[in-house]
Protein backbone atom coordinates (compact mmCIF):
# COMPACT_ATOMS: atom_id res chain seq x y z
CA UNK A 1 0.00 0.00 0.00
CA UNK A 2 0.70 3.32 -0.80
CA UNK A 3 1.42 5.80 2.26
CA UNK A 4 2.85 9.21 3.45
CA UNK A 5 5.49 10.02 5.95
CA UNK A 6 6.69 13.31 7.78
CA UNK A 7 10.24 12.53 6.83
CA UNK A 8 12.96 15.13 8.36
CA UNK A 9 10.33 17.82 9.44
CA UNK A 10 11.79 20.64 7.68
CA UNK A 11 8.64 21.83 6.07
CA UNK A 12 6.24 20.41 3.93
CA UNK A 13 8.69 19.81 1.68
CA UNK A 14 9.97 17.00 3.69
CA UNK A 15 6.70 14.85 3.13
CA UNK A 16 7.32 12.08 1.31
CA UNK A 17 5.24 9.01 -0.03
CA UNK A 18 6.32 5.61 0.64
CA UNK A 19 5.48 2.18 0.03
CA UNK A 20 4.55 -0.54 2.86
CA UNK A 21 2.93 -3.85 3.10
CA UNK A 22 -0.73 -4.33 4.23
CA UNK A 23 -0.94 -3.87 7.73
CA UNK A 24 -2.19 -6.74 10.19
CA UNK A 25 -4.11 -5.03 13.39
CA UNK A 26 -3.25 -6.26 16.67
CA UNK A 27 -5.16 -6.45 19.93
CA UNK A 28 -7.59 -3.69 20.95
CA UNK A 29 -6.79 -2.66 16.74
CA UNK A 30 -9.01 -1.87 13.30
CA UNK A 31 -7.06 -1.34 9.79
CA UNK A 32 -9.63 1.20 8.09
CA UNK A 33 -9.14 1.70 4.32
CA UNK A 34 -8.95 5.06 4.20
CA UNK A 35 -11.35 7.60 1.86
CA UNK A 36 -10.91 10.78 2.90
CA UNK A 37 -8.40 13.11 6.02
CA UNK A 38 -8.64 16.50 6.61
CA UNK A 39 -5.97 19.11 7.34
CA UNK A 40 -5.55 21.25 10.55
CA UNK A 41 -3.08 24.00 11.52
CA UNK A 42 -1.06 22.20 13.61
CA UNK A 43 -0.14 19.54 10.53
CA UNK A 44 1.49 22.53 9.27
CA UNK A 45 4.01 22.58 12.26
CA UNK A 46 3.97 19.14 12.64
CA UNK A 47 5.41 19.11 9.10
CA UNK A 48 7.68 22.10 9.78
CA UNK A 49 9.31 20.21 13.33
CA UNK A 50 7.82 23.15 15.22
CA UNK A 51 4.84 20.82 17.14
CA UNK A 52 6.87 19.23 20.19
CA UNK A 53 9.44 16.99 19.45
CA UNK A 54 10.82 15.94 16.85
CA UNK A 55 8.86 12.14 15.38
CA UNK A 56 10.10 9.38 13.79
CA UNK A 57 9.92 10.17 10.07
CA UNK A 58 8.25 7.37 9.39
CA UNK A 59 5.72 8.88 11.18
CA UNK A 60 2.43 8.90 9.54
CA UNK A 61 0.77 12.47 9.41
CA UNK A 62 -2.88 13.55 10.21
CA UNK A 63 -5.50 13.14 12.74
CA UNK A 64 -8.32 13.28 10.60
CA UNK A 65 -9.93 10.61 8.77
CA UNK A 66 -13.02 8.45 7.68
CA UNK A 67 -12.96 4.91 5.88
CA UNK A 68 -14.12 1.60 6.33
CA UNK A 69 -13.06 -1.57 8.68
CA UNK A 70 -11.34 -3.87 6.92
CA UNK A 71 -9.72 -5.99 9.69
CA UNK A 72 -10.10 -5.96 13.49
CA UNK A 73 -7.35 -7.39 16.12
CA UNK A 74 -7.87 -9.75 19.02
CA UNK A 75 -10.28 -7.84 21.77
CA UNK A 76 -12.04 -5.43 19.18
CA UNK A 77 -15.70 -4.97 20.31
CA UNK A 78 -17.95 -2.59 19.16
CA UNK A 79 -17.33 -2.63 15.73
CA UNK A 80 -16.86 -5.15 13.11
CA UNK A 81 -15.57 -5.38 9.49
CA UNK A 82 -17.34 -3.12 7.36
CA UNK A 83 -18.47 -0.37 9.49
CA UNK A 84 -17.86 3.37 8.19
CA UNK A 85 -16.17 5.13 10.48
CA UNK A 86 -14.10 8.13 11.74
CA UNK A 87 -12.42 8.57 15.21
CA UNK A 88 -11.56 10.71 17.96
CA UNK A 89 -7.89 12.07 17.64
CA UNK A 90 -6.79 11.64 20.95
CA UNK A 91 -7.50 7.92 21.08
CA UNK A 92 -7.56 7.00 24.51
CA UNK A 93 -9.69 10.20 25.54
CA UNK A 94 -13.13 8.09 25.61
CA UNK A 95 -14.79 10.35 28.19
CA UNK A 96 -14.28 12.42 31.06
CA UNK A 97 -11.37 15.08 32.40
CA UNK A 98 -8.45 15.72 30.54
CA UNK A 99 -5.09 13.94 31.20
CA UNK A 100 -1.92 15.22 29.71
CA UNK A 101 -1.23 11.13 28.96
CA UNK A 102 -4.12 11.51 26.07
CA UNK A 103 -1.05 12.95 24.06
CA UNK A 104 0.79 9.77 24.01
CA UNK A 105 -2.14 8.34 21.51
CA UNK A 106 -3.00 11.10 19.04
CA UNK A 107 -3.30 10.37 15.72
CA UNK A 108 -0.42 11.66 13.13
CA UNK A 109 1.54 13.06 16.50
CA UNK A 110 2.33 10.88 18.95
CA UNK A 111 0.98 7.42 16.69
CA UNK A 112 0.68 7.00 12.98
CA UNK A 113 -2.41 8.71 11.52
CA UNK A 114 -4.61 8.92 8.26
CA UNK A 115 -2.77 10.18 5.49
CA UNK A 116 -2.76 6.34 4.43
CA UNK A 117 -4.17 4.08 2.20
CA UNK A 118 -5.03 1.70 5.22
CA UNK A 119 -4.73 3.04 8.43
CA UNK A 120 -4.19 1.48 11.74
CA UNK A 121 -6.41 3.34 14.54
CA UNK A 122 -6.93 1.84 18.20
CA UNK A 123 -10.77 0.54 17.68
CA UNK A 124 -11.99 1.91 20.86
CA UNK A 125 -11.12 5.51 19.18
CA UNK A 126 -13.43 4.91 16.46
CA UNK A 127 -16.84 6.33 15.84
CA UNK A 128 -19.84 5.35 13.46
CA UNK A 129 -20.31 7.40 10.76
CA UNK A 130 -24.03 8.44 9.97
CA UNK A 131 -25.53 7.34 6.82
CA UNK A 132 -26.06 10.31 5.51
CA UNK A 133 -22.76 11.82 6.10
CA UNK A 134 -20.14 11.45 3.65
CA UNK A 135 -16.39 10.08 4.30
CA UNK A 136 -14.89 13.65 3.44
CA UNK A 137 -17.45 15.46 5.52
CA UNK A 138 -16.80 12.72 8.26
CA UNK A 139 -12.66 13.16 7.72
CA UNK A 140 -13.73 16.92 8.46
CA UNK A 141 -14.46 16.89 12.09
CA UNK A 142 -12.14 15.55 14.60
CA UNK A 143 -9.94 18.11 15.73
CA UNK A 144 -11.83 21.24 14.68
CA UNK A 145 -15.23 20.16 15.04
CA UNK A 146 -14.57 18.18 18.30
CA UNK A 147 -12.93 21.43 19.62
CA UNK A 148 -15.17 24.07 18.77
CA UNK A 149 -18.08 21.95 20.44
CA UNK A 150 -16.11 21.53 23.30
CA UNK A 151 -15.93 25.28 23.58
CA UNK A 152 -19.53 25.98 22.82
CA UNK A 153 -21.16 23.08 24.55
CA UNK A 154 -18.59 21.95 27.03
CA UNK A 155 -17.31 25.08 28.59
CA UNK A 156 -19.70 27.61 27.15
CA UNK A 157 -23.12 25.79 27.94
CA UNK A 158 -24.63 27.41 25.00
CA UNK A 159 -28.56 28.55 25.39
CA UNK A 160 -30.25 29.97 22.68
CA UNK A 161 -30.48 33.64 22.01
CA UNK A 162 -26.73 33.48 22.92
CA UNK A 163 -24.05 34.90 21.17
CA UNK A 164 -21.29 33.44 19.97
CA UNK A 165 -18.03 35.15 18.58
CA UNK A 166 -15.36 33.54 16.99
CA UNK A 167 -11.99 34.70 15.27
CA UNK A 168 -11.00 34.34 11.58
CA UNK A 169 -12.96 31.89 8.91
CA UNK A 170 -10.66 28.25 9.35
CA UNK A 171 -11.64 24.85 10.24
CA UNK A 172 -12.35 25.45 14.25
CA UNK A 173 -14.08 29.02 13.21
CA UNK A 174 -16.57 27.86 10.90
CA UNK A 175 -17.56 24.95 12.89
CA UNK A 176 -17.94 27.40 15.27
CA UNK A 177 -20.10 29.30 13.44
CA UNK A 178 -22.65 26.61 12.28
CA UNK A 179 -22.41 25.31 16.09
CA UNK A 180 -24.07 28.08 17.46
CA UNK A 181 -26.72 28.17 15.12
CA UNK A 182 -27.61 24.92 14.88
CA UNK A 183 -28.06 25.83 19.07
CA UNK A 184 -31.01 29.15 17.79
CA UNK A 185 -27.96 31.67 18.88
CA UNK A 186 -26.29 34.54 17.13
CA UNK A 187 -23.07 33.97 15.57
CA UNK A 188 -19.65 36.88 15.29
CA UNK A 189 -17.50 36.28 13.08
CA UNK A 190 -14.33 37.93 11.83
CA UNK A 191 -11.58 37.63 8.73
CA UNK A 192 -9.53 39.63 6.94
CA UNK A 193 -11.25 39.27 3.60
CA UNK A 194 -14.57 40.54 3.02
CA UNK A 195 -15.25 37.73 0.43
CA UNK A 196 -15.34 35.23 3.18
CA UNK A 197 -17.41 37.10 5.41
CA UNK A 198 -19.80 37.52 2.46
CA UNK A 199 -19.98 33.46 2.70
CA UNK A 200 -20.11 33.33 6.75
CA UNK A 201 -23.29 35.78 6.16
CA UNK A 202 -24.52 32.54 3.91
CA UNK A 203 -24.02 30.31 6.73
CA UNK A 204 -26.03 32.19 8.71
CA UNK A 205 -23.23 34.71 10.51
CA UNK A 206 -25.10 37.86 12.21
CA UNK A 207 -22.30 39.65 12.71
CA UNK A 208 -19.69 39.89 10.29
CA UNK A 209 -16.28 42.17 11.35
CA UNK A 210 -13.14 42.71 8.93
CA UNK A 211 -10.29 42.42 11.21
CA UNK A 212 -8.18 44.20 8.86
CA UNK A 213 -10.21 47.17 7.93
CA UNK A 214 -11.67 47.34 11.71
CA UNK A 215 -8.53 46.58 13.57
CA UNK A 216 -10.91 47.74 16.55
CA UNK A 217 -13.14 44.85 15.70
CA UNK A 218 -13.74 44.37 18.88
CA UNK A 219 -15.65 47.55 19.22
CA UNK A 220 -17.41 46.80 16.18
CA UNK A 221 -18.56 43.39 17.72
CA UNK A 222 -19.40 45.64 20.80
CA UNK A 223 -21.80 48.20 18.82
CA UNK A 224 -23.27 45.45 16.88
CA UNK A 225 -24.79 43.71 19.51
CA UNK A 226 -26.19 47.04 21.02
CA UNK A 227 -23.30 47.59 23.45
CA UNK A 228 -24.11 44.37 25.21
CA UNK A 229 -20.82 42.19 24.02
CA UNK A 230 -20.99 38.35 23.42
CA UNK A 231 -21.34 35.24 25.22
CA UNK A 232 -19.01 32.79 24.20
CA UNK A 233 -15.96 33.05 22.54
CA UNK A 234 -14.04 30.95 20.45
CA UNK A 235 -10.55 32.01 20.57
CA UNK A 236 -8.43 30.42 17.71
CA UNK A 237 -6.22 33.83 17.87
CA UNK A 238 -4.61 33.16 21.12
CA UNK A 239 -3.26 35.65 23.64
CA UNK A 240 -2.01 38.09 20.84
CA UNK A 241 -6.07 38.71 20.29
CA UNK A 242 -7.39 37.71 24.11
CA UNK A 243 -7.41 41.69 25.16
CA UNK A 244 -10.09 42.53 22.47
CA UNK A 245 -12.17 39.37 22.67
CA UNK A 246 -12.30 40.05 26.44
CA UNK A 247 -13.20 43.92 25.54
CA UNK A 248 -15.78 42.54 23.29
CA UNK A 249 -17.51 40.10 25.66
CA UNK A 250 -21.05 40.39 27.84
CA UNK A 251 -21.12 39.93 31.79
CA UNK A 252 -20.67 36.50 32.83
CA UNK A 253 -18.95 35.30 29.51
CA UNK A 254 -17.38 31.80 28.95
CA UNK A 255 -14.33 32.02 26.48
CA UNK A 256 -12.20 29.05 25.62
CA UNK A 257 -8.50 29.58 24.56
CA UNK A 258 -7.91 26.85 21.96
CA UNK A 259 -5.28 28.81 19.33
CA UNK A 260 -2.47 30.77 18.30
CA UNK A 261 -3.45 32.10 14.54
CA UNK A 262 -1.93 35.84 15.38
CA UNK A 263 1.19 35.09 16.51
CA UNK A 264 3.25 36.11 19.62
CA UNK A 265 1.17 39.29 21.47
CA UNK A 266 3.39 42.52 21.85
CA UNK A 267 2.35 43.10 25.20
CA UNK A 268 0.04 40.88 28.16
CA UNK A 269 -3.17 40.77 27.46
CA UNK A 270 -5.42 43.02 29.97
CA UNK A 271 -7.31 40.82 31.65
CA UNK A 272 -9.08 43.79 33.80
CA UNK A 273 -12.19 42.58 32.17
CA UNK A 274 -12.27 39.33 33.60
CA UNK A 275 -13.07 39.94 37.02
CA UNK A 276 -14.97 43.46 36.38
CA UNK A 277 -17.33 41.42 33.51
CA UNK A 278 -17.22 38.04 35.84
CA UNK A 279 -16.17 36.08 32.49
CA UNK A 280 -14.51 32.36 32.86
CA UNK A 281 -11.43 31.71 30.37
CA UNK A 282 -10.53 28.72 30.12
CA UNK A 283 -7.92 26.67 27.96
CA UNK A 284 -9.16 24.05 25.90
CA UNK A 285 -7.49 21.12 23.87
CA UNK A 286 -9.87 19.42 21.91
CA UNK A 287 -12.45 16.98 23.29
CA UNK A 288 -13.51 13.55 23.99
CA UNK A 289 -14.61 10.87 22.02
CA UNK A 290 -18.59 11.38 23.61
CA UNK A 291 -18.49 14.87 22.34
CA UNK A 292 -17.85 13.51 19.39
CA UNK A 293 -20.57 10.83 19.39
CA UNK A 294 -22.99 13.79 20.52
CA UNK A 295 -21.83 15.93 18.06
CA UNK A 296 -22.72 13.60 15.13
CA UNK A 297 -26.09 12.93 17.13
CA UNK A 298 -26.61 16.91 16.52
CA UNK A 299 -25.32 17.26 12.97
CA UNK A 300 -27.50 13.91 11.89
CA UNK A 301 -30.22 15.69 13.84
CA UNK A 302 -29.87 19.57 12.12
CA UNK A 303 -28.76 18.36 8.70
CA UNK A 304 -25.51 20.72 9.54
CA UNK A 305 -22.75 20.31 6.55
CA UNK A 306 -18.74 20.77 6.97
CA UNK A 307 -18.08 23.76 4.70
CA UNK A 308 -15.22 21.55 2.85
CA UNK A 309 -13.25 24.36 0.93
CA UNK A 310 -11.42 22.40 -1.65
CA UNK A 311 -10.20 18.16 -1.94
CA UNK A 312 -7.03 17.13 -3.47
CA UNK A 313 -6.34 13.57 -4.44
CA UNK A 314 -3.81 11.44 -2.47
CA UNK A 315 -0.77 11.70 -5.17
CA UNK A 316 -1.47 15.47 -4.20
CA UNK A 317 -1.47 15.83 -0.42
CA UNK A 318 1.71 18.34 -0.53
CA UNK A 319 -0.68 20.96 -2.09
CA UNK A 320 -3.22 20.55 0.28
CA UNK A 321 -0.66 21.56 2.66
CA UNK A 322 0.30 24.45 0.57
CA UNK A 323 -3.18 25.66 0.08
CA UNK A 324 -3.31 26.09 4.13
CA UNK A 325 -0.10 27.67 4.32
CA UNK A 326 -1.70 30.72 1.61
CA UNK A 327 -4.49 30.99 4.08
CA UNK A 328 -6.88 30.98 0.54
CA UNK A 329 -9.57 28.98 1.79
CA UNK A 330 -12.87 28.56 4.39
CA UNK A 331 -13.72 25.90 6.71
CA UNK A 332 -11.74 22.37 6.29
CA UNK A 333 -9.15 21.06 3.21
CA UNK A 334 -9.95 17.27 2.60
CA UNK A 335 -7.60 14.93 0.75
CA UNK A 336 -9.19 12.04 -0.69
CA UNK A 337 -7.56 8.90 -0.75
CA UNK A 338 -9.09 5.39 -2.71
N1 LIG B 1 -6.83 23.61 21.40
C1 LIG B 1 -7.16 22.71 20.48
O1 LIG B 1 -7.50 21.56 20.78
C2 LIG B 1 -7.16 23.11 19.04
C3 LIG B 1 -7.87 22.37 18.10
C4 LIG B 1 -7.90 22.82 16.78
C5 LIG B 1 -7.22 23.97 16.44
N2 LIG B 1 -6.51 24.64 17.38
C6 LIG B 1 -5.82 25.88 17.05
O2 LIG B 1 -6.85 26.84 16.78
C7 LIG B 1 -6.44 27.69 15.73
C8 LIG B 1 -7.43 27.55 14.57
O3 LIG B 1 -7.24 26.28 13.98
P1 LIG B 1 -7.82 25.97 12.55
O4 LIG B 1 -7.46 24.56 12.21
O5 LIG B 1 -9.23 26.40 12.47
O6 LIG B 1 -6.93 26.97 11.66
P2 LIG B 1 -7.04 27.29 10.14
O7 LIG B 1 -8.15 26.53 9.53
O8 LIG B 1 -5.72 27.15 9.56
O9 LIG B 1 -7.43 28.86 10.18
C9 LIG B 1 -6.88 29.71 9.23
C10 LIG B 1 -7.58 31.06 9.32
O10 LIG B 1 -7.25 31.73 10.52
C11 LIG B 1 -7.53 33.10 10.36
N3 LIG B 1 -6.56 33.97 11.01
C12 LIG B 1 -5.24 34.05 10.81
N4 LIG B 1 -4.71 35.05 11.57
C13 LIG B 1 -5.73 35.62 12.24
C14 LIG B 1 -5.86 36.70 13.15
N5 LIG B 1 -4.80 37.46 13.49
N6 LIG B 1 -7.07 36.97 13.67
C15 LIG B 1 -8.14 36.24 13.32
N7 LIG B 1 -8.09 35.21 12.43
C16 LIG B 1 -6.91 34.91 11.91
C17 LIG B 1 -7.56 33.36 8.85
O11 LIG B 1 -8.91 33.68 8.55
P3 LIG B 1 -9.26 34.79 7.46
O12 LIG B 1 -8.59 34.33 6.19
O13 LIG B 1 -10.73 34.76 7.41
O14 LIG B 1 -8.71 36.09 7.95
C18 LIG B 1 -7.12 32.03 8.26
O15 LIG B 1 -7.73 31.76 7.03
C19 LIG B 1 -5.00 27.29 15.39
O16 LIG B 1 -4.11 28.07 16.15
C20 LIG B 1 -4.95 25.84 15.82
O17 LIG B 1 -3.65 25.39 16.08
C21 LIG B 1 -6.47 24.24 18.66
Amino acid sequence: MKTWELGDQKGIASLRMAERAEPKPGPGQAVIAVKACSLNRRDIGIAGGTYGAAKPATRIPLSDGAGDVVAIGPDVTGVKVGDRVTASHYTTWLDGTFDPSVRNADLGVSIDGWLTERAVIPAAALVPIPDKMSYAEAAALPVAAVTAWSVIEGLGRIKSGDIVLTLGTGGVSIFALQIAKMNGARAAITSSSDEKLARCKDLGADIVVNYKTRPDWDKAIRDQTGGRGVDIVVETGGFATLSQSLAACAPNARVGMIGALAGRPEAPPALFPMVGNNITLKGITSGTRRMFVELLKAMDATDMKPVIDKTFAFDDAVNAYQYMVDSDFIGKIVVSVG
